[in-house]
């Protein structure tokens, strides 16, 4: 774990960015960038199947950027992954920009873009740090900021980039806190705690931005064709080595634990809360 910093709240959020992406080199060595290889394998496609929007409407972010765009209006999608945002506002907006740097997330964003016919969203492969993009009428970026040690840095840049709105979208109930107890069973010791929103709000704060902060509820529509995924899944996000004894423990857990029958077993959970940061930019 990296040495504790906590002067600032730039300096906080790297010293918990860094810490948490120590602990799962350290766990997944061959898990790969964050920004890259994660993402290779099958992992892009897994994510857009269970991050799909199902029902627009009750999308608590797509409802809030609607709100702020029109027709005419120009968006980028920093850390647009495969596309949930970026692709659901498409039809109401002139333009979006989809700034991602995995190729693997592109590569589902782009099919699904042909998929829905959708001819105004423009790709750009590069991180938000790298990009060279035009600047737009709102920037926004969603659960991408957690991933990033220098916060200073890439909020500048979003807060350079938009005319007239920035929109940044975080967990704001870490998926830790149910996991908690896996987590402790398996690895001994208590996960390193990952920033939450109220980190971001600091880290704003420093750099002369007050955003408003408003907590949503996210459906949680994700659900297991069978208890073997759902083995796979948790296996996947507690960075436990794939062996017959792990998968035999946590499927003796979860079998106690998740409701429903095979085909549609989901986390009792039926929602998890999420922050969305808002703010008009500086210049
Ligand atoms: C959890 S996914 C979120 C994807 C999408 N925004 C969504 O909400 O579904 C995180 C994404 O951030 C991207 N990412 C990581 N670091 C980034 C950076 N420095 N700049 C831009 N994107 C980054 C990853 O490649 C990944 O696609």
């Amino acid at each position: 774990m990296s040495a504790r910093d906590d002067s600032t709240a730039a300096a906080r959020w790297r010293r918990l960015v860094t810490g948490r992406l120590a602990e799962l080199d350290c766990l997944s060595p061959r898990a790969g960038s964050l920004s890259g290889s994660f993402w290779d394998g099958g992992r892009a496609e897994r994510y857009a199947k269970h991050t799909r929007i199902t029902d627009a409407g009750k999308d608590p972010f797509l409802r809030r950027l609607r709100r702020v765009t029109d027709a005419s209006s120009s968006a980028i999608d920093v850390g647009a992954g495969t596309g949930r945002y970026a692709l659901a506002l498409a039809s109401g907006v002139g333009q979006v920009t989809a700034v991602e740097p995995s190729a693997a997330m592109l590569a589902v964003l782009r099919s699904q873009a042909e998929q829905l016919q959708v001819a105004n969203v423009a790709t750009v492969q590069a991180t938000w740090e790298d990009a060279d993009v035009s600047r737009a009428d709102v920037a926004f970026s969603s659960f991408v900021l957690a991933l990033v040690p220098h916060a200073g840095p890439f909020l500048e840049k979003l807060d350079a980039s938009a005319r007239r709105r920035v929109l940044l979208y975080l967990g704001a109930f870490s998926a830790d806190a149910v996991l908690d107890p896996l987590w402790r069973h398996f690895h001994d010791v208590p996960r390193a705690p990952a920033p939450t929103y109220l980190d971001a709000l600091a880290v704003l704060r420093e750099l002369g931005i007050e955003p408003t902060a408003k907590v949503v509820e996210i459906p949680n529509d994700r659900r297991f064709e069978s208890i073997a995924d759902a083995v796979e899944h948790y296996r996947d996000a507690l960075l436990l080595t794939d062996t017959a004894a792990v998968r035999r423990e946590l499927e003796e857990l979860l079998g106690a634990w998740l409701l429903g029958r095979k085909g549609a077993l989901r986390s009792p959970l039926r929602t998890a809360a999420a922050a969305i940061l808002e703010w008009r930019p500086r210049h």
